[in-house]
């Protein structure tokens, strides 16, 4: 591995978090998916060989624990659900070069050999532990068949992990007061013999790792607290038939999170395999070179509830084994719905299959989840804010531009006019391109995104400055030259969000090869001289879905609690929901990364006086606000409108953040953003009598 920019002379290789096989997907999962999907992409328009693999986690104890309450075998139990995945994920356009699962052949042999070589190398030893016990049904009690106590903070917690606490991971044997799930026992403790893999060796090892760790800082600075709090040794064995087995030991398999992520090299080495080491060579991407390098480029995406496990135990095992390190881990915030925690117990999600059976395209889905906020928050899902960011951006500026580009070209010229490009259009183009080539070196999927939206919303700007409908055809030449070519440069950049309306647009712009081939170049090449008439890309999401979208979630939310009375245990819950805690409901999580005072200081607050609001057309959310800030007054777009009596509002004193990137929403310009709180956008004032214009500090 390198570190230099992408694109690098190494192959490389995205990997996404592996699905448990163990319940019907979500926003949540599709969260991650999509990101690792639109940065596989991205990384191809560079020029950057990569493969993007994948596969699902067959095993562990939740679907053991599932699979009995059915009746069923664990392994038909999981196989089912890999399969539905395997259909899932191209239907969003989750495009996997492998998509293999945890228990085939390939991972079997490749997870045995690597504990062997762990073991060969001294770092696994055994250990009596005490295994948590069913004294009546003399069995014992792995992970999920056991609750009880944290040790850590006191919450309730659930086999091997506290997830309504503090999340730590947790070793076997240190819940406190301990009771069988499965018969509600009281459980007792018992001497095991276990393996336990010597992490705490490996602490100087990591913390060097952290510090050349690229993705996401949060991948950085929770490992960083763990490893200066001292790492323990980690226990590879459970008491459990369902896994693969220690290799030598008949009664033990080993711990889910030691086959698990050796499925990313597996699903690599199936990919190689299939397409032939010349195209793409696995070993190449994870094995050492002979001077100890790291082979290819591996990039991790996964949700933030599992940084522990790829940024401490995942490059411990890969060191000692003698494979390549990541280059980076990018892990996401989680995802909420309508400001509360997703909860799959509650049904308050949006599924995969829900949100395909409701009609809407995909790619609306992935733009959202993709471009919605930064990466490392918390995203929230809510429809109102779907048909905003659908109606808004992709209808309103990315599908507006090129449809009336486009006609205007095939109207007046057949396809494109013969005209020279104007170095003014070019110089844009490039700026685009380099900030696309920028934001995906920084992991950025967002600004990526971003990158394709603000050009073509350059692009109406430049079509509504220039007014060709006025000009004759001679002098509309030129311009309509610049609106196709703009038209292709934005299709080639919304590629990676947007691969099949992008593929539609491609066709309509008369390109040539395939646009999930072509790289960032393609931006610049003519665009056809003759094309067809071309169609809408996008369609608006009506209030009235709306409306009724949100009452089906309300109604199956409440259904679904009133039932929880008779709560028999039985429901499938996912341990990594952020969903269970009561309290915490209503609020989000507080985040974890500290920004410096410098950060703060690069926010330019001030105190501003609303002087006059007004609807924006169209925008049912929408109000136009003229803000007196002393040395100037701002025209600012805020979504109150259906939250506040906007003819109240005049003389109001609010908070706004006057360096705010300018924003296009529903054409009306916005130069700032006025500061509210929650979803009712309560108004942030002055306590006192700060003038416009003070500064907040
Ligand atoms: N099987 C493990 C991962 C093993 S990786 C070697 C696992 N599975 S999971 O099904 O619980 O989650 C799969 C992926 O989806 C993970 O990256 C996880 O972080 C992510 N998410 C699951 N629920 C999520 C949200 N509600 N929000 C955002 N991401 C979430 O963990
Ligand atoms: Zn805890």
């Amino acid at each position: 591995m390198s570190h230099d920019d992408f694109p690098t002379e190494q192959p490389a290789v995205v990997t996404c978090g592996l699905p448990y096989a163990n319940g019907d997907l979500h926003v949540g999962h599709l969260r991650s998916y999509t990101a690792g999907d639109v940065l596989s992409r991205s990384l191809r328009k560079l020029g950057q060989q990569t493969a993007f693999v994948c596969g699902s986690d067959m095993h562990g104890t939740p679907i053991a624990v599932n699979a009995d309450e059915q009746g069923v075998s664990p392994e038909a139990f999981a196989t089912q659900y890999h399969e539905q995945y395997e259909e899932t994920f191209p239907q969003f356009n989750v495009q996997f070069d492998n998509y293999g699962h945890t228990h085939d052949e390939t991972n079997t042999e490749l997870t045995q050999s690597i504990v062997r070589r762990l073991e060969d190398e001294g770092y696994v030893y055994e250990k009596e532990i005490k295994v948590a016990w069913d004294p009546i049904e003399d069995q014992p009690l792995p992970d999920r068949y056991v609750e009880g106590t944290c040790p850590y903070c006191g919450e309730h917690a659930r086999g091997d992990e506290c997830d309504e606490g503090c999340g730590r991971h947790l070793e076997p044997g240190e819940i406190e007061d301990p009771v069988s799930t499965r018969t509600g026992n009281p459980a007792e403790y018992r001497e095991r013999p276990h393996r336990f893999f010597e992490v705490s060796e490996l602490s100087e090892y990591l913390s060097g790792f952290l510090d050349r760790l690229e993705g996401t800082s949060n991948a950085r600075n929770q490992p960083r607290e763990w490893i200066e709090s001292g790492l323990e040794d980690w226990c590879i064995t459970r008491d459990l038939d369902w896994g693969i087995d220690y290799p030598g030991e008949e009664d033990l398999v080993l711990y889910v999170w030691v086959d698990a992520p050796i499925e990313y090299i597996s699903s690599t080495k199936q990919y190689s395999e299939r397409v032939g080491a010349d195209e793409y060579d696995w070993e190449q991407v994870w094995r050492e070179t002979e001077s100890g390098e790291a082979g290819g480029e591996v990039v991790h995406v996964i949700g933030r509830d599992i940084i522990q496990h790829h940024t401490i135990f995942w490059p411990a095992m890969l060191e000692v084994a003698g494979y390549s390190e990541p280059r980076a881990v990018c892990a996401t915030g989680f995802v909420t719905i309508n400001g509360k925690g997703l909860s799959t117990s509650r049904n308050r999600a949006i599924w995969a299959q829900e949100y395909l059976d409701e009609g809407f395209h995909p790619d609306l889905l992935r733009y959202y989840l993709t471009t919605m906020g930064g990466f490392q928050q918390d995203l929230d899902f809510s429809w109102d804010r779907f048909q905003e960011r659908v109606n808004g951006e992709l209808v309103g500026t990315v599908g507006n531009f090129l449809y009336r580009s486009l006609l205007f070209a095939y109207r007046n010229f057949g396809g494109t006019p013969d005209a020279e490009l104007s170095p003014e259009v070019e110089e844009r183009i490039q700026q685009a391109v380099d900030d696309f080539s920028a934001a995906v070196n920084e992991y950025e999927v967002r600004k990526a995104g971003d990158a394709a939206v603000k050009l073509a919303q350059f692009g109406n700007e430049y079509i509504q400055r220039n007014e060709p409908w006025k000009l004759d055809d001679d002098e509309a030449a030129p311009v309509i030259r610049d609106c196709v070519q703009l038209a292709k440069a934005v299709t080639v950049l919304i590629e990676p969000v947007a691969p099949d309306k992008a593929e539609a647009a491609w066709a309509q712009v008369g390109g040539e090869a395939d646009v999930h081939d072509v790289t960032l170049d393609a931006a610049f090449e003519p665009p056809a001289a003759a094309f067809d008439e071309p169609a809408e890309l996008f369609e608006q999401v009506e209030d009235e879905r709306v409306e009724e979208l949100n009452e089906k979630l309300a109604e199956r939310v409440a259904e679904t609690a009133s039932g929880d009375d008779t709560d028999d245990g039985t429901e499938s819950d996912e341990s990594t929901d952020a969903d269970e805690a009561d309290v915490t409901d209503e609020l989000e999580p507080l985040l974890e990364d500290r920004i410096g005072f410098d950060d703060f200081e690069a926010l330019d607050i001030r105190v501003g006086r609303i002087e006059t609001a007004d609807p924006v057309e169209d925008a049912d959310k929408l109000a136009k606000l003229e803000v007196d800030i002393g040395v100037e007054t701002r025209q600012v777009v805020a979504g109150i409108r259906q939250l506040h009596d906007l003819d109240a509002l005049p003389g109001t004193k609010v908070v706004l953040l006057a360096n705010m990137e300018k924003a296009e929403l529903f054409g009306v310009e916005s130069n700032g953003m006025v500061l509210a709180a929650g979803e009712q956008a309560d108004l942030l004032t002055t306590h006192d009598d700060a003038e416009p214009g003070t500064k907040v500090r």
